[in-house]
């Protein structure tokens, strides 16, 4: 699966968003070593601080579906915004996960390219306590 597709079902997966608060929608695709992929979408509630992202929603998925392989890339889309950088708090739970060496946060640009940031470059000499 290609970064394009990756970005085409995150793109898809927006259109569940449950952003009735912020009118922000936000999906994420999240491809596995094992070749699996999971969505999410971001999900918001009356009480705002319990919104729960759309990376978080996806990643939380493929840990509840058993998934057990290395993490490889996330795509992210909001039809709000160009380059829909994930929040700290997503960024904080793809250092928490086993990854690959080459794991990659894939986001589209202005003109319908694609741009990829590595997790160092999001989150440098990040907290954890398992690695
Ligand atoms: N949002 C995400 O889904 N992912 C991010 O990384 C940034 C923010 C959502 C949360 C909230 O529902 C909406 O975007 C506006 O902040």
């Amino acid at each position: 699966m290609n970064e394009v597709e990756l970005l085409n079902l995150a793109r898809e997966a927006s259109k569940n968003a449950y952003c009735t608060y912020s009118d922000f929608p936000v999906g994420a695709c999240a491809l596995y070593e094992s070749g699996k992929y999971y969505l999410g979408c971001n999900v918001e509630n009356s009480s705002y601080g319990l919104s729960l992202c759309a990376e978080r929603n996806a990643i939380s998925t493929a840990i509840a579906q058993g998934e057990k392989s290395k993490l490889k890339y996330v795509a992210i889309y909001s039809p709000k915004t160009t380059k829909c950088f994930p929040c700290g708090a997503c960024r904080q739970w793809f250092a928490e996960f086993p990854s690959t060496d080459d794991f990659k946060v894939i986001l589209e640009n202005e003109n319908n390219t694609i741009t990829t940031y590595s997790l160092e470059e999001l989150l440098p000499n990040s907290f954890n306590l398992i690695r």
